[in-house]
């Protein structure tokens, strides 16, 4: 199996990589990422090298690039995790959402077309669907679609391009929408590697709004499981739900986090909403679960220590981030700069 991952130099894409090098070792896998602010080789200095992975930089916007990667190889698969994908920075700007997440994908589905590949495998999310009342059943795979951030409207309309160049041309597509991931790698400006490095550096902890906000949180290694089930046994045009049912409030997170670290609550500083900010998900996996046999290992609560413990232990690899240096392992690795704009030179302004 040859596999082109587009968007594994970041958080997802570099476990699933990791994850499947390790499972199937005779697998071959292409990873093409832009290295954006959010791409970074570091999160996969120990697979470098290793026998059947390929490193390509590359924008899947780019469609003479991305025609030429699939006119050269012949690929099995393609699996899109290569996105814009932080809601906070969609709403400062959403035009390099639409940019890569809607006209990336459409570019990188012609290709799948023109290229015979046997499964595209389209990484969504549950921000698609919009947000949930207290008292509402969680999102299943026919809930309708009710993006509320540029970043979801970005996703939706992804999927909906997906869903057409299935109908239409009969490519052999299909559809994850997961829930809230956390884990190793995961860029800290995301709530929980943002809350564990700031309470690690004594930082206030700043929780939007009243905090009541909640999320369905799943580990990233479960997600990646249920992708691999989706590349290996799914149907094609079908779309698959993953979460753990892991409800919780951001409070409640952060106080976890506190708590694993131990650290005062005092650190945590109320701010201003975000503007449009989802109140719930919670995500029905049952399909999943039933037709491929997918089952998630952990829970949030119980694992906090230990990924607390990940973040203290890999401090360089964040503070490196933070800092903005991590870019420099691209030169040192690859003697060129990423096509980076200036902007994009520097760490997260929130991390
Ligand atoms: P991330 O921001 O950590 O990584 C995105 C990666 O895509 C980076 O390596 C970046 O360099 C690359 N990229 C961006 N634009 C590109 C382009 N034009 N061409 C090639 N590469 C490009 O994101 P993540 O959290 O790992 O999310 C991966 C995917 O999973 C996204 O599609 C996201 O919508 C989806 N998703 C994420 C979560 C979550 O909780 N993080 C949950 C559900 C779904
Ligand atoms: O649900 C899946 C989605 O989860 C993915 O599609 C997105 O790519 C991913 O970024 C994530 O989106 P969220 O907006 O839910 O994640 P984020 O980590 O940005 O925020 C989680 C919650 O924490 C949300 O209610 C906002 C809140 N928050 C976030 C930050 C960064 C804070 O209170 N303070 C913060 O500083």
């Amino acid at each position: 199996m040859h596999i082109l991952v587009t968007g594994g130099a970041g958080f997802i894409g570099s476990n699933f990589i990791r994850y499947i090098l390790t499972a199937h070792r005779d697998w071959l896998i292409t990873n093409l990422d832009k290295l954006t602010y959010a791409g970074n080789l570091e999160n996969l200095a120990d697979v470098e090298g290793r026998p059947g992975y390929t490193f390509v930089l590359g924008d899947i916007a780019d469609r003479a690039q991305v025609g030429e990667l699939l006119g050269k190889q012949h690929f099995d698969a393609i699996i899109n995790f290569a996105a814009e994908s932080h809601v906070d920075r969609s709403i400062l700007d959403a035009s390099p959402f639409i940019d890569t997440n809607v006209c990336g994908t459409q570019v990188l589905l012609e290709a799948a077309r023109a290229g015979g590949v046997s499964r595209f495998i389209q990484v969504s999310t549950d921000e698609v669907y919009g947000s949930l009342g207290p008292g509402d059943p969680p999102f299943t795979e026919e809930s309708p679609l009710a993006p509320n951030s540029p970043y979801a409207a970005s996703k939706a309309a992804a999927d909906l391009l997906v869903r057409a160049y299935h109908r239409t041309y009969g490519l052999p597509a299909i559809i994850t929408r997961c829930s809230n991931n956390y884990g190793p790698y995961q860029f800290p400006e995301k709530l929980i590697p943002l809350m564990i490095t700031n309470a690690l550096e004594n930082k206030p902890l700043p929780v939007y709004g009243d905090g009541l906000n909640i999320r369905d949180w799943i580990h990233v290694e479960d997600h990646c499981r249920a992708i691999e089930l989706v590349l290996l046994n799914g149907r094609p045009g079908e779309v698959y739900n993953i979460g753990a049912g892991c409800e919780l409030t951001n409070l409640d997170v952060v106080r976890a986090i506190l708590r694993a670290l131990g650290r005062p609550e005092s650190l945590i500083t109320y701010v201003p909403d975000r503007p449009g900010h989802d109140r719930r998900y919670a995500i029905d996996a049952s399909k999943i679960r039933n037709t491929l046999g997918w089952v998630p290992r952990y829970k949030l609560q119980e694992h906090l220590p230990e990924l607390a413990c990940w973040y203290q232990e890999h401090s360089a690899w964040w503070q490196r981030i933070k800092a903005g240096e991590y870019r420099r392992y691209y030169d040192v690795q690859y003697g060129q700069r990423a096509k980076a704009s200036p902007q994009q030179e520097k760490g997260s302004d929130s991390a």
